[in-house]
């Protein structure tokens, strides 16, 4: 998809589809809006009698098409819900809405009329940064192993109309950014929806080194041998039920030219979770697929980074395992020794995510000193029963920084919510055998008992731990309950959320 801002009135014209937001109908107040009569000149007065008739109604996920007689540009509205609740999400999911509701149906180019897309609560800057993650990230599908795709819209206009003609610099530089940022989630998409057959360890490895030359990273892999010399046996242990060896990736950008700070961001990358020797029930076992979702996502992580060209220094370490079961593999009962030292009792082969974490992310900590630690895992099956499948759940040992993770949530609409970690979780994971035991083996706090397990391998690095268990993927269970614009698949949760983080420390 390609986006441009255009400051002509005559040039939503041209376009296959003209699409503007409509806010609901207030309270009694059952005249038409002011914006319907500007659509109108448009239209030849289509939208008008039809709200009249209460087809239109601007309720949300309400998408109408008018068709004028002489067969130019398409008209749609789509519905923003009450005025009081518009935010820049609601314009990300309007957005998104539209580029479905005309796809495989012959549109190529849309225009969105820009002014119908801003208030006082949303000003033009983000919702032009809406439009574009909504109409991009909307309009993906995962076609590699399609035979048959359908068609959507590849050109999109934000026409600016005389209200917001002045800033046209300003707001096509924001697009222009927004563009790539938006993008970037679609090529982790594409990645982080490898079925393990392909995506295993080694192929992630080659992925992040393609990565490395094509944008410009320093890209270091660990393979199994590397791995034992280094005393890295948490990441061993889980993958050793597999013929795809695990391996450990390390990407690193630079960072800006004035000595700024340094970033570590640490991703679980198991290629498939089957369990192991405590192995999981077959029903919906297809999805731990995409078990691997934050391991790529610190991919698509360091790639905006690279792309964006922001201040910090990131450094991003990929824990690449596959979790399966054979004669190599691990087993209830084992104890492993991790990189710090360290040893861990395991008593549940499924809780292997903060098994290879703990390798992971204390190697970051003792190679690179980060200023800050950041790591992103689909860990626990609990945070989908406490938050649902659109929130991550954010636990940190740092105020500053889980402050700075929120900011970039409320930016980006990608939700997180902070829970506790206390000595209490500590306790809890203490092992009577080892240091730390993998599993509590009783329903109590799961998502934060497994961030107290973590907690034992960064030291005193300030860290926050993002759970993306839930909103990591879609599934047909819970598709209904998405938002429109993520698909069916992965939905690369984190990548827009943590890049907008470290986009805000500034720019090399
Ligand atoms: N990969 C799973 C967590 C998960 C569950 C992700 C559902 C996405 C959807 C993880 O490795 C796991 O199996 N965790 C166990 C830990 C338990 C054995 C202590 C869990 O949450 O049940
Ligand atoms: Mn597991
Ligand atoms: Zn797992």
């Amino acid at each position: 998809m390609k986006f441009a801002v255009d400051r002509r009135e005559a040039a939503a014209a041209s376009a296959d589809v003209v699409a503007s937001g409509i806010f609901e109908a207030e309270g009694k107040d059952e005249r038409p809006p002011a914006s319907l009569a500007k659509d109108d000149k448009g239209t030849g007065g289509l939208v008008t009698p039809a709200w009249k008739r209460k087809e239109v109604r601007g309720k949300r996920r309400e998408v109408t098409v008018f068709h004028r007689s002489d067969g130019r540009a398409r008209w749609v509205t789509v519905g923003l819900g009450p005025r009081e609740r518009f935010s820049p999400e609601t314009v990300r999911r309007a957005a998104a809405e539209v580029v479905r509701a005309v796809k495989g149906k012959g549109a190529r180019t849309l225009a969105f009329r820009l002014a119908s897309f801003v208030s006082p609560s949303v000003p033009s800057e983000a919702a032009v940064r809406a439009l574009v993650d909504g109409a991009v990230l909307g309009g993906y599908e995962f076609l590699r192993y399609r035979t048959t795709a359908e068609r959507g819209i590849e050109e999109v206009t934000v026409q600016l109309g005389e209200e917001h003609a002045a800033e046209e610099r300003t707001l096509s530089a924001e697009l222009a950014e927004e563009e790539r940022v938006a993008e970037n989630v679609l090529w982790t998409r594409d990645v982080a929806n490898l079925p393990a057959d392909t995506a295993t360890p080694e192929r992630l490895a080659e992925i992040a080194r393609e990565l490395g030359k094509e944008v410009g990273l320093k890209v270091t892999v660990f393979d199994e041998k590397d791995l034992a010399k280094m005393g890295c046996g948490g990441i061993l242990a889980v993958g050793g039920g597999s013929d795809h060896p695990p391996r450990l990736v390390v990407l690193e950008y630079p960072g800006g030219t004035r000595r700024g700070r340094t970033v570590a961001v640490v991703g679980k990358g198991i290629t498939f979770d089957s369990g192991g020797i405590s192995i999981k029930p077959a029903l919906k076992m297809s999805e731990m697929k995409f078990d691997k979702s934050g391991a790529v996502a610190v991919l698509g992580i360091l790639r905006a980074a690279a792309l964006l060209k922001v201040a910090p220094r990131v450094i991003g370490v990929l824990c690449c395992a596959e979790n399966l079961l054979g004669g190599g593999a691990y087993r209830p009962g084992d104890v492993v020794k991790t990189f710090n030292g360290k040893t861990i009792e395991v008593l549940n082969t499924d809780a292997e995510g903060r098994v290879v974490l703990a390798d992971g992310l204390a190697y970051a900590v003792a190679q690179y000193h980060p200023d800050e630690l950041i790591d992103l895992a689909t860990l626990t099956g609990a945070q989908v029963v406490a938050l649902g499948d659109d929130t991550a759940a954010l636990i940190s040992t740092d105020d500053k920084l889980a402050a700075g993770l929120l900011l970039a949530s409320a930016a980006t609409g990608e939700p997180i919510w902070r829970m506790p970690l206390t000595d209490y979780h500590r306790e809890l994971v203490k092992s009577d055998v080892g240091d730390v035991r993998n599993s509590i083996e009783i329903p109590l706090a799961g998502t934060l008992t497994a961030s107290a397990f973590l907690e034992n391998f960064v030291g005193s690095t300030p860290w926050a731990h993002l759970d993306i268990a839930g909103p990591a993927y879609t599934t047909l269970v819970t598709r209904k309950y998405q938002p429109a614009y993520q698909n069916l698949g992965a939905t690369a949760f984190g990548v827009r959320l943590v890049s907008r983080y470290l986009q805000d420390m500034g720019r090399a």
